[in-house]
């Protein structure tokens, strides 16, 4: 790939692209994570310090087939989203949650922390170089993709002496799931007491893949986590948090080793005490679940994440027998997911201070 200039910022060397991909993209059809912009952030570590960072044309990487992230799996990532409002404001939506968060992850993966300054800095530097990339139809946003992996060499299990650090984004549309079925798993385990549940580790969702497919191959679209000690206790809906309405009480699970704890579940937490909704954040049983489903107090199930901000749940499976949850007007999750959508896009004041535009 040409270059066609090469500046320095404060502590970012940046390598613009000659040749933007853009105008190659259909804004109007955009699959989530397919596309992606022209430019990513990339800083090594290596000699025990992370190094010059830099910001270049979107590219392969090159690694030895020793690399220790195809042995050992040191990988970690962050998913975060970028909007534009009707004006053409740039903004973030708690992004140093993000930043903290993948150090949390880094500690427990035995990767070296990242300054504060390197996320914050190469996020706000990309975003604004590929700001052209984020499109502004109705619900779609600027997917921003963190990762962390081990580029040492040498086959010995231990912790690498290299990693990369890369930032990535893609454009994507409106995320219309759909209310989907889900099956509760009572016999794979997505996390375990004292294990990287609560990290974002690349290898937590290439564990979820096999059961997922088995819950697709019996007419499921996704699998309920539930403990991993007795599965008595409902965590986490695929790679989301759970929240259950019964009565008028949301329930969510308590955060654990187990547990993401995910920026869209606290941010759902705070919205809906913000409007009088009750919130109970402790364990909840199937047991629980299955008779407030009989006897009718069960309302909504629903995940929540970045990607899908929430995704409402039609009915689950449990032992062979299928639940459906009823259908109504008003739920919390679409009052919810209108509060958080507006804050996200500046339709509305933050009063909670979630925002971070990008100037
Ligand atoms: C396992 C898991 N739980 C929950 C979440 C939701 O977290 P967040 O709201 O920060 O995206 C994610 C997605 O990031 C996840 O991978």
């Amino acid at each position: 790939m040409t270059i066609m200039s090469i500046d320095v910022s404060p502590i970012i060397k940046i390598e613009r692209t000659q040749h933007s991909r853009i105008n190659e993209v259909d804004f109007n059809n955009l699959p989530f994570g397919q596309e992606m912009t022209d430019h990513m952030f990339v800083c090594d570590f290596k000699e025990d310090k992370w190094q010059q960072p830099q910001i270049v044309p979107y590219q392969n990487i090159s690694l030895d087939p020793s690399s220790k992230i195809f042995h050992y799996g040191q990988s970690i990532f962050e998913g975060m989203k970028a909007y534009k409002d009707d004006n053409g404001k740039i903004l973030l939506f708690r992004p140093l949650d993000n930043q903290k968060r993948i150090n949390i992850s880094a500690k427990r993966l035995a990767i070296p922390e990242l300054p504060e300054e390197y996320f914050m800095e190469g996020l706000k530097t990309l975003i604004k170089l590929d700001s052209d990339w984020i499109p502004t139809t109705e619900g779609s946003s600027l997917y921003i993709r963190p990762f962390i992996f081990a580029t040492g060499n040498g086959l010995h299990a231990s912790p690498s002496d290299e990693y990369k650090f890369i930032i990535a984004c893609s454009p994507s549309g409106a995320y219309f799931g759909g209310k989907v079925k889900v099956l509760i798993e009572q016999k794979f385990s997505r996390s375990a007491n004292g294990g990287v549940g609560y990290a974002k580790a690349g290898g937590n969702y290439a564990g979820q893949f096999y059961p997922t497919n088995l819950a697709i191959e019996k007419g499921y679209q996704q699998v309920i986590w539930t403990d991993d000690t007795t599965h008595q206790y409902i965590e986490e809906a695929g790679a989301m948090n759970i929240f259950i309405r019964i009565g008028d009480t949301l329930i969510t699970a308590p955060t654990s080793d187990r547990i993401l704890d995910g920026i869209t579940r606290k941010s759902i937490i705070e919205l809906a005490k913000d409007e009088g909704i009750k919130v109970d954040i402790r364990n909840i049983s199937i047991n629980e679940v299955v008779e407030a489903s009989e006897i009718g107090t069960l309302k909504e199930m629903f995940g929540a994440g970045t990607a899908a901000i929430i995704s409402p749940i039609s009915g689950f499976g449990f032992q062979g027998k299928d639940y459906d949850l009823p259908e109504f007007e008003n739920t919390y999750a679409s009052l919810l997911r209108k509060r958080i959508t507006d804050i996200q896009y500046n339709r509305t004041e933050d009063k909670f201070g979630w925002r971070v535009e990008i100037k």
